[in-house]
């Protein structure tokens, strides 16, 4: 599906690459139909271009950097970190580049590990992740995951309190105890708060992540959802008073393929492999997306009287109703 010039996402940041996978070569990332590539100049700042020369619409991602240069890999010119062309093979030395030979340059930053991308002028900052900079808390990027289906469907799976005990029984739940417990939503901006309390199987004789003694233990998940597409979940443990947070940010990669790049974080067991914690993230990932990927229509039904809607999927009434206003 072509990108839509008037698409009211273009005014957001969204995440693009993890920050640590820009390094070597030019990368290639799709982002609301676009096709992009983000690369580092010459001062290791992260740049963003149209993958697209001007020439004859090669992928600059398949070229090279050279001297802090984006390079087109089928006739070699050279673009600056501004996108201006500044060198072009096949001229005699002292001929004239026309200005209208450039690239298409983006906005670009890196906050919380991750490159963010806005393609207009950005109506909202980027998205916090509170624990970034707490030496208290140790990071493990899962790896990033590419599903078919659009980004909200990805992040209202998150707003979902009905399906952690049956899809995830045993995980995050169980299916003796599905009763949502009651929870409020308000809305401040662009940020939709939650919170919710429940009982939660011990799973530490699988992934050392519960932290629990005895069968369950009661937690407490604190969720901000900032408008469109970023979630930020605080577990905090009731019998240690320890946390586990997750910062989950997805990137519409197009209407109908988005690709979530998430954290798991927590403030204990600081010293311990972080192996069973990033298994656990994928297994239920894995849960998730085949279910996620059924879903249609693929796109999120934002008008309320599509789908159907009882109380426990407030949280969701409210995305939609989110969504909606800024759409
Ligand atoms: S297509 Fe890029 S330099 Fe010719
Ligand atoms: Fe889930």
């Amino acid at each position: 599906m072509p990108a839509d010039p008037h698409d009211p996402l273009r005014r957001y940041w969204h995440p693009v690459a993890w920050s640590h996978d820009v390094s070597g070569g030019p990368k290639p990332v799709p982002l609301l139909g676009e096709r992009l590539v983000v690369w580092r100049d010459g001062d290791g700042t992260v740049r963003c271009f149209d993958d697209l020369c001007i020439h004859r619409g090669t992928a600059l991602s398949l070229g090279e950097v050279v001297d802090g240069c984006l390079v087109c890999p089928y006739h070699g010119w050279r673009f600056d970190r501004a996108g201006a062309c500044v060198h072009i093979p096949q001229f005699a030395p002292d001929a004239r580049i026309p200005s209208t030979a450039a690239a298409r340059s983006h906005r670009c930053e890196e906050a919380a590990g991750l490159v963010w991308v806005a393609l207009d002028e950005p109506v909202a900052p980027i998205p916090t992740f509170p624990e970034w900079d707490d030496p208290a808390y140790r990071h493990v990027p899962c790896p990033d995951y590419t599903w078919a289906t659009s980004a909200p469907r990805m992040v209202e799976n998150f707003t979902d309190f009905g399906h952690l005990g049956w899809l995830h029984d045993g995980l995050l739940g169980s299916r003796d105890a599905l009763e949502v417990p009651s929870h409020r939503v308000r809305q401040e901006g662009l940020e939709l708060h939650y919170e919710i309390t429940m009982q939660v199987p011990n799973t530490n004789d699988r992934f050392a992540v519960t932290d629990l003694s005895g069968n369950r233990g009661l937690q407490t998940n604190t969720y901000v959802l900032t408008l469109p597409h970023t979630i930020w979940l605080r577990c905090t443990y009731h019998d240690t008073g320890a946390h586990r947070t997750l910062f989950f940010s997805a990137r519409p990669d197009s209407a109908t393929s988005s690709t979530g790049f998430c954290y798991q974080s927590r403030d204990f067991a600081l010293d311990d492999d972080d192996a069973p914690y990033a298994a656990f993230q994928d297994l239920l990932a894995e849960q998730d997306r085949v279910v996620i990927e059924s879903q249609r229509p693929e796109e999120l039904p934002v008008d309320v009287s599509a789908e159907l809607h009882l109380p426990f999927d407030r949280v969701a009434v409210a995305y939609r109703r989110g969504l909606a206003g800024i759409g």
